[in-house]
């Protein structure tokens, strides 16, 4: 059957037949790196003058594709210091292109906290219930974050929790390094606005981008290091940064608490040798 566009063919009923077909299936959100309408497509056919001539229509319709759009390009160091605060760091980010993963998530995750917070905790990415609510950590790893911090006389307002990505990428897929490297600076002045005396990673790739480390966090965490928001450039912030394993691991693996729990002792003990409240 030739048809380049079968969707004004179909009723209701059949869309919505097809649609409960690929919930069935498991399919229950985008997951592309683009919108795509598959409706615009025609079926490959056997070679006739026919199929030749829907072949081109198909091509002329892909090149009219319009590209996913590329991640901007990373801002240069001291690219955000005329932000002053973190309102204007957050106005500045809403007006900021983050190209696909700013368009499919719902909100921007930006952070929770205040500027002054002496610990500031960073995350990989928001997860479902954080892309709902556009706050990090509110969903099952962040009620188990609260239970950590608590286990050290900590709450919520006494730190600032940020994640490494301002948008949750669609079905939780792994980000690209353009998508992770074009909000670093966002990231890297967020830090320098709080202020923190001490920032902890929270999993792998937190760890990995803020320490501009390769090791997995099975040989990062524990141990400390010296953090620079503008490595290899004079001015930021520095500060000691502790990695850890992330919550939702701790939630698969409850076994590895008991590292966890050396890393709260060694953040209190920390914090407790740098004075202040
Ligand atoms: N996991 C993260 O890394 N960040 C969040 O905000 C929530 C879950």
């Amino acid at each position: 059957m030739a048809h380049s566009n079968i969707a004004p063919t179909l009723t209701r009923a059949e869309l919505l037949a097809m649609l409960r077909w690929q919930a069935d299936a498991g399919v229950d959100e985008a997951v592309g790196p683009a919108p795509w309408n598959r409706f615009a497509e025609a079926p490959a056919t056997a070679a006739t003058p026919a199929a030749d001539a829907n072949a081109e229509a198909s091509a002329a319709r892909t090149a009219r594709r319009p590209a996913p759009a590329a991640a901007a390009p990373a801002l240069s160091v001291g690219a955000l210091d005329d932000c002053a605060d973190l309102g204007s760091l957050r106005a500045r980010l809403d007006a900021f292109d983050g190209g696909q993963l700013q368009r499919f998530a719902t909100n921007t995750v930006f952070g929770d906290g205040a500027a002054g917070a002496r610990v500031m905790l960073v995350g990989e990415a928001p997860g479902a219930e954080e892309d709902r609510q556009g706050v990090p950590f509110v969903g099952p790893s962040g009620k188990l974050l609260d239970r950590m911090l608590a286990s050290i006389g900590l709450v919520r307002s006494d730190v600032y929790i940020a994640n490494t990505l301002y948008w949750r990428p669609p079905g939780n897929r792994t980000p690209t390094p353009e998508e992770r490297n074009a909000t670093l600076p966002f990231l890297m002045r967020q830090i320098e606005l709080v202020g923190p005396k001490v920032v902890v990673a929270l999993g792998g790739p937190a760890a990995q981008t803020l320490l501009n480390e390769t090791q997995g966090i099975t040989r990062l965490r524990g141990r400390w290091f010296d953090f620079r928001t503008r490595a290899g450039a004079a001015g930021g912030l520095a500060c000691p940064a502790l990695p850890t394993f992330h919550p939702a691991f701790l939630l698969r693996q409850p076994a590895q608490k008991r590292q966890v729990w050396q890393d709260l002792r060694a953040i209190r003990a920390k914090l407790d040798a740098l004075g202040g409240a």
